[in-house]
């Protein structure tokens, strides 16, 4: 088969590499990519977001499969383009990716289906939301409706801070459209679990489980990210919680997408509380978790081609999926700053140290080639060097028997990798030792 992927981050450089090891593979494309995409993978500089040249593209290439994997894209409708284009496209079509693109969209549906969640409401307008939180007690949730890069929910302590919250989201439009609406939540407390589960429209089949750390620094401290790094599995996802979220969250979601006349197919990634009063779905994305699929996808067994196959053509109960018994880290490597503001265009240095067959792996999240002048001989010379392009640079993702193991690697492999304003967590994972 001829592959196209679209993306180019640390998720799509996991997706890229398991489907490079299908033997189904023929050849594998990647829109745009990046530094590490490269080695798999023939990049195209297209957007994500330009459906017309992708599609385009992928006619002229005679591809047989496309994956879209970001959630831009998928919000935009690019899944649409190539399946309305008629060809076979993994990823859920734009009415079925508002679950994630739509904050009061997928509460509504919660509601409606009776799928546990915070409670809450949703405001178009700063004044009423105002009032609401006036009847409510700190801390106060508030999530600006739609895409965010992740950074759209804030939790605010006082109620100076809430009010403060209100006005950045949808009167300073700090997060642009996103913020027309508001949805103002419960606050919850307990252990977060991310479940990502591949959904043909009816079957759906969740993968072991994760955990991403969202805050900046050490101890959970600082401003909500991309994800700053993940393990898995949760060793607090147990067997009980699993068949719990089976029944009353996953199949009920996809159940009730279908019967809202929105299909989902693709990943379904759940991300959940465990409280108290049992788990609650925090949010829905319509993708691959960033970085939960850096962890979760060097432990699956199964032939990736072979399952996203499975998703788009209605066959997931015939697919048995597997994960290894072992554990999987993952430590992001950023540039200090992120996420406010960083400096990027610095060499990286070191890459060549990992070798996944031992189970470690660097997948790029921003970077890319530049060229870099040096002096052989007397002669200057050209040298094609890879160098920061981003917020998150590389995912440093270690296996290991166990999650104390694969933390240890993980962290060893982060000292192969050296460049300038390098940051990272030093405690992904650490609770579990703790616990
Ligand atoms: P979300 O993008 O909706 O997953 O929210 C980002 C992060 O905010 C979550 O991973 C939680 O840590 C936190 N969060 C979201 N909703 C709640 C809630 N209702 N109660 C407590 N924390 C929350
Ligand atoms: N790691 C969280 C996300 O991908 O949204």
């Amino acid at each position: 088969m001829k592959v196209l992927l679209v993306g180019g981050g640390g998720r799509e450089h996991a997706i890229a590499w398991a489907v490079k090891k299908s033997p189904r593979c023929e050849k594998l494309y990647a829109a745009p990519g990046n530094a590490g995409i490269a080695e798999l993978a023939e990049c195209v500089d297209i957007s994500v977001m330009d459906a017309d040249s992708l599609v385009s593209f992928a006619k002229e290439k005679e591809i047989d499969f496309c994956i879209v994997a970001p959630d831009d894209p998928l919000a935009a409708g690019v899944a649409d383009a190539f399946l309305d284009a008629g060809i076979k496209t993994f990823g859920p079509r734009k009415n079925a990716a508002i679950i994630e693109a739509s904050k009061a969209f997928s509460k509504d549906l919660m509601k409606k289906y009776n799928i546990p969640c915070a409670a809450s409401e949703t405001f178009d307008d700063a004044d009423k939301a105002l009032d609401y939180l006036k009847t409510l007690e700190a801390p106060y949730v508030l999530k600006a409706d739609g895409l965010a890069l992740g950074k759209g929910v804030l939790i605010c302590m006082t109620f100076e801070e809430a009010e403060a919250g209100i006005k950045e989201i949808m009167v300073d439009k700090k997060f642009g459209d996103a913020g027309d609406r508001v949805v103002i939540e419960e606050f919850m407390t307990g252990r977060e679990v991310s479940v990502l589960c591949f959904s043909d429209g009816k079957t759906i089949l969740p993968m072991t489980s994760a955990q991403d750390h969202k805050r900046a620094g050490d101890g959970d401290t600082g401003l909500n990210t991309g994800g700053m790094g993940t393990f898995s599995p949760s060793p607090f996802y147990t067997d009980e919680i699993a068949k719990f979220c089976e029944e009353n969250v996953y199949q009920r979601t996809i159940s009730a997408m279908a019967s809202e006349g929105r299909e989902f197919k693709g990943v379904l990634f759940c991300g959940l509380m465990l409280t108290e009063k049992g788990p609650r779905v925090l949010e829905f994305n319509a993708r691959f978790g960033d970085p939960e699929a850096q962890v979760v996808i060097p432990r699956m067994k199964n032939d990736m081609l072979d399952v996203m196959e499975a998703c788009v053509d209605g066959t997931l109960d015939k697919i048995n999926l597997e994960f290894d018994d072992g554990a999987a880290v993952c430590v992001m490597l950023a540039s200090d700053g992120y996420p406010v503001s960083y400096k990027k265009g610095f060499e990286i240095t070191g890459l060549e140290k990992f070798d996944e067959d031992q189970g470690y792996f660097a997948f790029h999240s921003g970077t890319k080639f530049a060229e870099k002048e040096e002096l052989v001989n007397g002669m200057v010379s050209k040298k094609k060097v890879v160098v920061t392009n981003g917020g998150r640079v590389l995912g440093v993702t270690a296996r290991g028997a166990n999650l104390k193991e694969a933390r240890a690697n993980a962290y060893k492999a982060t000292e192969w990798v050296s460049f300038e304003n390098k940051y990272m967590r030093n405690d992904i994972g650490k609770a579990i030792d703790d616990e």
